[in-house]
């Protein structure tokens, strides 16, 4: 018999519409990577309100410790409004940060790729964005997100908040190093994004970005400032290829990067360790406005799961089989109202997961 090589991923789905697109992403996994001889064994834990409630807080010990021992992790989302009035470190979201910290999940990819028969669902003019295909790279684990001190105090009868925009140079040259990499593999350009005008932390930050590109003397690199970044992803977003920048920069410019494409129930992101350690996420949040309704695109879960099969996993032709597969679903006209047109067939998560999955198996034949 030959041997099977078999593999862990912990599928955390979450809250909202979260365990709804979940069954499908897995079942796509499983099977695309079947066929490429690897076995997926998975096994599930609580994150976000649904551990709140039941194992009393956002991300349970037993959670962590399973993920640690996974070779990738499979997330949903976290968040509703039953859990909208704790305070900030008993939120949903805290289960999402102990996650990347906990895992030291410093890279974040978020690719915000326009596929063609969705050009019109973007906000811009289709001349803008046909053909769009830019990867944001976002620091994950470091910058004003985890900054300390961080509070809110009482000052002189008043109340004072404050955070801490903080980088050390080995975060930055990691994570540097990561988008050159990228850069390399694709169109050999990258955008370095900071504020070195006023922030002195993100002085430090292109002064390494420039002593790191020393190393890759292929990439074209260059430096932006975020407002004109954010400026130029609406005006002319084609000009970009990889986008480097810190954690709060990275969060909102891969917002506005993912509006471009027309829908954020599309897009998949990826959060990676060191030491290949990942975990695979939708862009899109819990969206509990529509939870339980078979209304939500699966599509975004779907894509996460092709790229923990290219990053973790390392099985490039399984991933590009789900990418292809999605492809050939909305060249039928196949939608999820979050994406659909007049002239597309309007369809449910359900639908929506059966046809990847179906388009899949036919190609493996
Ligand atoms: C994201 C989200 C999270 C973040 C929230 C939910 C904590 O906005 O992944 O972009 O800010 O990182
Ligand atoms: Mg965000």
């Amino acid at each position: 018999m030959s041997q099977q090589t078999t593999r862990d991923v912990l599928v955390l789905p979450g809250d909202g519409i979260g365990p709804e697109v979940m069954p499908w992403a897995l079942a796509v996994l499983k099977r695309a990577a079947a066929d490429a001889g690897t076995v997926i064994n998975t096994d599930d834990a609580l994150v976000g309100g649904i551990a709140i409630d039941q194992a009393g807080k956002a991300l349970p010990e037993e959670t962590l410790r399973k993920a640690k021992a996974s070779d990738a992790v499979l997330f949903g989302a976290v968040g509703g409004v039953a859990w909208d009035g704790l305070p900030m470190a008993e939120r949903p979201e805290r289960g999402l940060l102990g996650l990347r910290s906990g895992l030291d999940l410093f890279a974040n990819l978020r690719p915000a790729l326009l596929f063609a028969p969705l050009a019109a669902a973007s906000s811009l003019k289709s001349e803008l964005v046909s053909g769009l295909d830019i990867l944001i790279i976002r620091e994950l684990t470091g910058g004003i997100y985890f900054g300390e001190p961080r509070g809110v105090v009482t000052e002189d009868n008043e109340r004072k908040g404050f955070n801490t925009y903080v980088y050390r140079e080995s975060e930055i040259e990691r994570i540097a190093r990561v988008a050159f990499d990228m850069a390399g593999k694709r169109g050999g350009r990258l955008c370095s994004v900071d504020k070195a005008n006023v922030l002195e932390v993100t002085q430090l930050w292109r002064d390494v970005v420039n002593e790191v590109a020393v190393d890759y003397p292929d990439v074209d690199l260059s430096h932006m400032y975020v407002d004109n970044a954010g400026m130029q992803l609406v005006r002319a977003p084609k000009q970009f290829d990889v986008v480097v920048t810190g954690n709060m920069f990275g969060d909102i410019l891969s917002d506005v990067a993912a509006m471009l494409t027309g829908s954020l129930g599309m897009l998949p992101s990826a959060s990676l360790a060191a030491n290949g350690q990942g975990l695979y996420e939708p862009v899109h949040g819990s969206a509990p406005d529509i939870a339980g309704q078979d209304k939500a695109n699966p599509l975004a879960t779907i894509l996460s799961a092709a790229m923990l099969l290219r990053y973790s996993l390392e099985l490039p032709a399984a991933a590009d089989a789900i990418e292809q597969a999605v492809d050939r679903v909305l060249a039928k006209g196949l939608r999820t109202a979050d994406i659909a047109d007049a002239e597309s067939r309007t369809v449910g998560t359900i639908e929506m997961g059966e046809a990847v999955l179906a388009e899949l198996e036919q190609g493996a034949q």
